[in-house]
């Protein structure tokens, strides 16, 4: 008989967004016998119509839920006995926290607070004692964070896990702030956490307000693509896919208490994106309209990812053209999901963003 594996309970926060519905699609793929239960308050970004696939899938279950919601949140660890929380729930647009960076703090921050109160009372075997560390066997708080965190970089230099946090957006500023409550959950209470800390992400169901979707979605519609500043700034792309197996492997694999990053060495400045875009869908440079910069933007990010490729043996499987054509090519059969997913809503904030 072979060996039965242990059942795990695993809470997925955010999950209808873009990283973590394809993460909640990929832990079912790959883990028959896990349970996933994704707690989502389903903001403009989150839009379930990204897991219509696994709706039906007897190890699915879906709250529409917000994590600051201390009762709702027990209430869910308690009928499901989680034992895993994977904290992708987040504000997660730059922009955005630039002109309206409340929500920011109290999603980023206290949500994340609200998780790990709620996991430290079900998980610590005496949850009376502010001295006990002893927790349940098998349990881990996994926290989604963001390159963003150490700030922006000159013309060399790479993220260490070990540098400061200087982050320069109220975005990277809410991420940063999260980062450090749940390193003091695990430092005061011995809560066992780990942190990943990952680059720009492209692919699959990534709402056209970010750069790769923005600017495939114009071009396909023939408008301006309103490319910041001088186009210069540099960010370091992976596909969403190898950050689900990368937070796969730091799951199973990752030091309790460490901090991961992730990326696979591939900066590209934004203009040489946008650029490609546009040869792919064979359209004219005449659409780039160059804009206003962001106020705060951060010129560079590079990710060393040394620790999680030497110390768990993660690696990236995708190369960046391979993902580039996949990720247009599913844009452009898939125009009625942004159709359906760009709201009224939507339309006024890019009024108000861009014109
Ligand atoms: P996203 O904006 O597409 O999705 C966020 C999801 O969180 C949405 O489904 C939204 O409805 C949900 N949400 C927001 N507030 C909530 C609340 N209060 N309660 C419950 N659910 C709430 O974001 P994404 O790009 O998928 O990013 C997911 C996570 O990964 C974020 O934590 C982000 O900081 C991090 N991250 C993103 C990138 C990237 O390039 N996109 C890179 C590194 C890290
Ligand atoms: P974005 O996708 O918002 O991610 P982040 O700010 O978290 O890195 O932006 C990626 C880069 O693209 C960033 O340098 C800002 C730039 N950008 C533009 O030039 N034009 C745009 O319309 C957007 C949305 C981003």
């Amino acid at each position: 008989m072979g060996q039965v594996k242990e059942m795990k309970n695993v809470l997925v926060t955010g999950g209808a967004g873009f990283i973590g519905s394809n993460f909640v699609k990929y832990m079912l793929n790959k883990h028959l016998e896990y349970k996933i239960i994704n707690v989502d308050a389903l903001t403009y970004a989150g839009n379930l119509e990204n897991l219509k696939e696994v709706a039906d899938n007897v190890n699915y279950i879906f709250y529409k839920a917000d994590i600051r919601d201390k009762e709702k949140i027990d209430e869910i660890f308690s009928i499901h006995g989680i034992d895993t929380v994977v904290n992708f729930a987040a504000e997660s647009h730059v922009d955005r926290s630039i002109v309206e960076p409340e929500i920011f703090l109290t999603t980023n921050i206290l949500g994340t607070q609200v998780l790990l109160d709620t996991a430290k009372k079900y998980w610590k075997v005496n949850p009376e004692d502010k001295y006990c560390k002893e927790y349940k066997l098998g349990v881990k708080y996994l926290q989604v964070s963001t390159d963003e965190v150490y700030g922006a970089l000159g013309k060399t230099g790479m993220f260490v896990e070990t540098m400061p946090l200087l982050p320069n957006s109220p975005y990277s500023a809410s991420k940063a702030s999260a980062d450090m409550i749940v390193r003091a959950y695990h430092e005061t209470f011995g809560m066992p956490v780990n942190i990943t800390r990952c680059s720009n992400n492209y692919g699959l169901y990534q709402f056209p307000e970010k750069l790769i979707p923005l600017m495939i979605n114009n071009c396909l519609k023939e408008k301006d693509l309103p490319v910041y500043g001088d186009g210069m700034q540099v960010r370091d792309w992976l596909h969403v896919s190898d950050h689900c197996s990368a937070i796969d492997t730091v799951l199973h694999k990752g030091a309790i208490g460490e901090v991961y990053n992730i990326g696979g060495n591939n900066e590209k400045a934004n203009i040489e994106i946008v650029k490609l875009i546009l040869k792919t869908l064979g359209k004219s440079e005449y659409l780039i309209k160059y804009v206003k910069d962001r106020p705060g933007h951060d010129r560079r990010y590079a990710i060393d990812n040394t620790k999680i490729t030497t110390q768990l043996g993660w690696t990236a499987v995708y190369t960046f053209e391979r993902g580039m054509k996949e990720t247009i090519e599913w844009y452009l059969s898939n125009q009625d999901w942004i159709e359906n997913i760009i709201s009224g809503e939507y339309v006024k904030y890019y009024e108000k963003m861009y014109n």
